[in-house]
């Protein structure tokens, strides 16, 4: 696949980072603890042994990043809010100061004519409600429909676009199914009830939302991928068709047909959810846009040992593969079956082994990466697939999760002795690209 210049004249360029990975101050005027502070306190929880508790500082430094985003030429930037920063426990007084500082924000991007994409949950539950059963407990779901209306109610007229969840997938499967995210859970009972009280907060939250008439878009994000068997086998067809529905179609499912997808829901067995009357009426509403994150696909053999996926165009940092032609077949195979909104890429980026070469960071095996899944998506499009968006993970190195800050995935350098950002190839890349377009 070749990458041409044509993107249409309205595609939204974009860069994208989340609270609890760039922001720091965890403890900062009046913001509660998060599950993620908790998580990160425990020993062995996370691969450096780090936590959020400066990160990159972005707290402090937000007018020099809204800066550094504006040097770049995008149009969008897309972040989260960290809810204990503007409602310490999760329910009750709302904390001001902390929304303060998300004004402090739109007003720097506003002023650089930045749009706000906005991500109300990206992992950092407060813990406040954790000890109240976190997601297992369904009022957790109407604590957070308060919470997103609240916002839409200060900030959703000057928003662009406002997005509930963050990979709900990854709440519910790495947070309660295998416990390498917060809250640490590894019970796949409680992983599948999760997955459906995030999907009722997302309804209830989008409901609220409407209710006092915000004028920002109003979706949410979702990693996906295709599931590829390794080999044509009967076997391995049947796990990669499992993979799908148990992934991608169990949050698209409920949200674009107001069910859980059959072959799923039989493999759950007495795993399955339990969904009350009406639930369904909540979750499956008309969404304004389809956030997708896309990394890699999923390779399924069912051989023992699996056979590993063939990597033609190499491994990140993480040990992903790259491929970006899964982006294309999964667009399409989205297309094909469901009743599309517009969809932005709202995620999509890799992890490198960077280093800072005197005042350079030469990383041309991002710039491959990002070109080669531009031309996917160009791909897609011309078949059809209404994109409106790209954003690129990550504006800056950051906290990456259980994996610390080993892991950089940023097109800005982070030095975290000195919070120094240093462009890296990939984001003077980035910009000229961006700039070259009409
Ligand atoms: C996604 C997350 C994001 C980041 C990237 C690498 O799953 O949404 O926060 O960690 O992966």
């Amino acid at each position: 696949m070749t990458l041409s210049k044509h993107f249409p004249a309205d595609f939204t360029w974009g860069v994208a980072t989340s609270a609890f990975q760039i922001e720091g101050a965890s403890a900062a005027d009046g913001k509660g603890p998060s599950i993620w502070d908790t998580f990160c306190s425990k020993p062995g929880n996370i691969k450096d042994h780090s936590d959020g508790s400066v990160a990159c500082d972005h707290y402090h430094r937000y007018r020099d990043d809204v800066d550094l985003i504006a040097s770049l030429g995008v149009d969008a930037y897309r972040f989260s809010m960290a809810w204990s920063r503007v409602q310490p426990t999760g329910k009750g007084a709302w904390n001001q100061a902390g929304f303060d500082f998300y004004e402090r924000l739109l007003d720097q991007l506003a002023a650089k004519g930045i749009k706000a994409h906005l991500t109300l949950y990206h992992w950092d539950l407060p813990q406040g409600l954790q000890d109240g059963g976190g997601w297992m407990n369904r009022d957790t779901a109407h604590r957070f429909a308060d919470y997103a209306q609240e916002v839409a109610r200060r900030f959703g007229n000057r928003i662009e676009a406002i997005a509930t969840h963050n990979e709900p997938w990854c709440t519910a499967n790495l947070g309660y199914g295998n416990a390498q995210f917060a809250p640490g859970v590894a019970d796949a009972r409680q992983a599948i009830q999760v997955s459906h009280h995030l999907l009722l907060s997302h309804g209830l939250a989008m409901s609220a939302m409407r209710a006092v008439g915000a004028s920002a878009k109003l979706g949410i994000v979702l990693n996906q991928w295709t599931a590829d068997p390794a080999t044509p086998s009967a076997a391995d067809r049947a796990m990669a068709e499992l993979e799908y529905a148990r992934s991608v179609q169990w949050f698209m499912d409920p949200i674009f047909k107001g069910r859980y997808p059959e072959l799923a829901l039989r493999a759950h067995g007495a795993n399955a959810p339990q969904v009350h009357d009406g639930d369904f009426g909540v979750i499956c509403q008309p969404i304004d846009f389809l956030g997708c994150n896309y990394y890699f696909r999923s390779w399924c053999s069912a051989a023992n040992p699996p056979l590993p996926a063939p990597g033609k165009d190499g491994f990140t940092d993480m040990g992903w593969e790259i491929h970006p032609q899964g982006l294309t077949e999964l667009l399409l195979k989205l297309k094909a079956e469901y009743a599309l909104p517009p969809i932005y890429i709202t995620e999509n980026g890799m992890a490198n082994p960077d280093e800072l070469i005197g005042a350079e960071v030469p990383d041309e095996a991002r710039i491959a990466f990002v070109r080669g899944h531009l031309a996917a998506l160009q791909a897609a499009m011309d078949q059809g697939v209404d994109v409106r968006g790209y954003f690129l993970w990550s504006l800056l190195d950051n906290f990456e999760w259980n994996s610390g800050y080993a892991k950089r995935f940023g097109i800005v350098h982070v030095d975290y002795a000195t919070q120094q950002r240093t462009l890296k190839d990939s984001a003077i890349w980035y910009r000229d690209f961006i700039a070259s377009h009409p």
